[in-house]
């Protein structure tokens, strides 16, 4: 996008971090056991590693770094009943040892754009000065959709004119566009979950099977809120994987251009 200088310059917020060795070998154990565990036996999750899982989840790559997530570890018995009930009851949240509600946040863009300002002004302003562009300037004018999504519909408007000309970023324009965004993040979160589970031994599974809007009254969220998914935990039982994994022929999937 012409005019907008984080696309056309370098920038340095400070300290930069260098790619550490890793090990593909067991990056594979990891990504290649991870299954959507349906059983799970008694054992407990340490404390300490349901929090640096979580913590894990937070590392995802996220839009513009805004950060438009939550995710509550529902550990109160009362609430966590009522969780298991409105995922349906179904075994995989009966027989958790934990449960998360990954909630996503596209009300976020604002409070989070602003922590980042405050992030970014403590900063050499020579350095951040196109960093500083983005966030002041491009970022309200891309999530913000205005009274009645009244902004989002003109944005709609200049986007459709751009475009016949010049490549142009189509959206967010409206609330569900915004949805999608949040999600998108969101989602990416989850999964670092629950491959940071598989990594410290132990298992998960991801459930849409449930009842939003009962959740988010279980949670007390706002309107501007909404459920991306809730993901139980716990060490896998014998029985507790519904067989192999089954997937369809990659060149359904996978095409190289
Ligand atoms: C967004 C999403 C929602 C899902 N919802 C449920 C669910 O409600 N209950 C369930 O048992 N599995 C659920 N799954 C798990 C899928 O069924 C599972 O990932 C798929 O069958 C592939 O199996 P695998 O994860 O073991 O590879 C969900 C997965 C995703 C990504």
């Amino acid at each position: 996008m012409s005019g907008v200088d984080i696309f056309n310059s370098t920038v340095n917020l400070g300290d930069s971090e260098d790619a550490l060795e890793t090990n593909a070998a067991e990056f594979d154990k990891v990504i290649e056991s991870r299954r959507s565990v349906r059983i799970y036996t008694d054992d407990e999750i340490p404390e300490a590693i349901m929090k640096k899982c979580l913590h894990q989840a937070l590392l995802a790559p996220n839009s513009s770094n805004l950060q438009p997530w939550q995710f509550f570890w529902v550990r109160d018995i009362n609430k966590k009943n009522k969780l298991v009930e409105y995922c349906l009851s179904q075994p995989s949240a009966k027989t958790a040892k934990e449960l998360v509600v990954a909630v996503a946040r596209p009300d976020f863009w604002k409070q989070n754009r602003e922590q980042m300002l405050r992030i970014i002004e403590k900063k050499d302003p020579a350095q951040v000065k196109a960093v500083l562009q983005y966030y002041q300037k491009i970022v309200p004018l891309v999530y913000n959709q205005g009274f009645l999504e009244l902004f989002g519909l003109l944005k709609r408007l200049i986007v459709f004119f751009r475009a016949l000309k010049i490549p142009t970023p189509r959206g967010p324009v409206n609330r569900s566009g915004m949805l999608i965004w949040a999600h998108k993040s969101t989602a990416l979160a989850c999964q670092n979950f629950m491959l940071a589970m598989r990594a410290n031994g132990f298992d998960s599974c991801p459930m849409e099977g449930m009842d939003p809007v009962r959740i988010k009254k279980l949670l007390e969220l706002p309107s501007e809120a909404d459920i991306c998914m809730v993901i139980s935990a716990g060490k896998r039982a014998k029985n507790g994987v519904y067989g192999s994994q089954i997937r369809f022929n990659e060149d359904q999937f996978i095409k190289i251009v």
